[in-house]
């Protein structure tokens, strides 16, 4: 399986920064021939057309993804972004139950099921995230908090859509706070994710990030333990020789 590494930009870059990071971005990728990896840049929904026009020019060197959907083709929904809407400025992927939208914005797990089955049924593929709080870890519950958020959001995904989904395990503590978890914890953790993804038909097929402060320093690491199939990642995602150097890692480590 290929390695594949995203990029969360949350709500940072403009237009012109957007089409100056994507073309830098482009430029690197090819002198260096990073093919083994797969790179899915998420952006504001904002810079989503000049991304795509920029990658007109550049040829398709990354994929694009939006950071949220709605599961509704259309209709009174203020505020809210479709699947087809997605679809026609270029993205191929989606980020569902993102720990900013579940712990910042009140998302429960239901409501990002729904958008993780609809998403997958309309053609995006989709970044799954689930993790724990540290009050959740501390008490002991980090096996049932990651079997509902699996099985709230996978339940009403047919078989023949797995292929499409991909699961981010991301623990809220590490998200942006310079810790990363050990390498004990994620190689448990991942383990107990793969082992339950197993159990589901096409499951088998799902691969599983990680994602919480990996920087260029981290990557190999973490790329190196097992039942880690790449990265999703926020700060260090925003600067392109950053982000760069992670991709180049994953590749060595494809
Ligand atoms: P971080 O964010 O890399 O800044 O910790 C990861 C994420 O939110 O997906």
């Amino acid at each position: 399986m290929k390695k594949l590494i995203g990029a969360n930009w949350k709500m940072h870059k403009n237009q012109a920064e957007a089409r100056a990071f994507l073309k830098d971005l482009a430029s690197g990728l090819k002198a260096t021939q990073a093919t083994s990896v797969e790179t899915v840049l998420f952006p504001p929904f904002t810079v989503l057309p000049a991304m795509q026009q920029t990658l007109e020019q550049t040829g398709p060197c990354v994929n694009l993804g939006g950071q949220d959907v709605y599961p509704a083709e259309d209709g009174a929904f203020t505020g809210e972004i479709s699947p087809d809407m997605l679809l026609d400025t270029g993205c191929k992927w989606v980020l569902t139950g993102h720990s900013d939208r579940r712990h910042r914005i009140g998302e429960d797990t239901i409501l990002a099921g729904k958008k993780t089955a609809f998403a997958l049924k309309h053609g995006l593929s989709v970044i799954l995230c689930i993790g724990e709080t540290i009050e959740q870890r501390e008490a002991g519950c980090l096996k049932d908090i990651l079997t509902m958020q699996i099985y709230d959001a996978l339940r009403d995904v047919p078989e023949k859509d797995m292929d499409r989904l991909v699961v981010a395990y991301e623990p809220v503590w590490a998200i942006g706070t310079g810790v990363v978890a050990s390498d004990k914890d994620i190689r448990t953790t991942h383990s107990f994710v793969r082992t339950e993804l197993d159990k589901l038909p096409g499951g088998s097929k799902v691969r599983i990030l990680y994602g919480g402060s990996v920087k260029p320093e981290n990557a190999a690491n973490i790329l190196n333990i097992n039942n880690v199939d790449g990265l999703l990642i926020g700060g260090s995602s925003l600067d392109v020789d950053s982000f760069l150097q992670i991709i180049h890692t994953a590749q060595q480590a494809a």
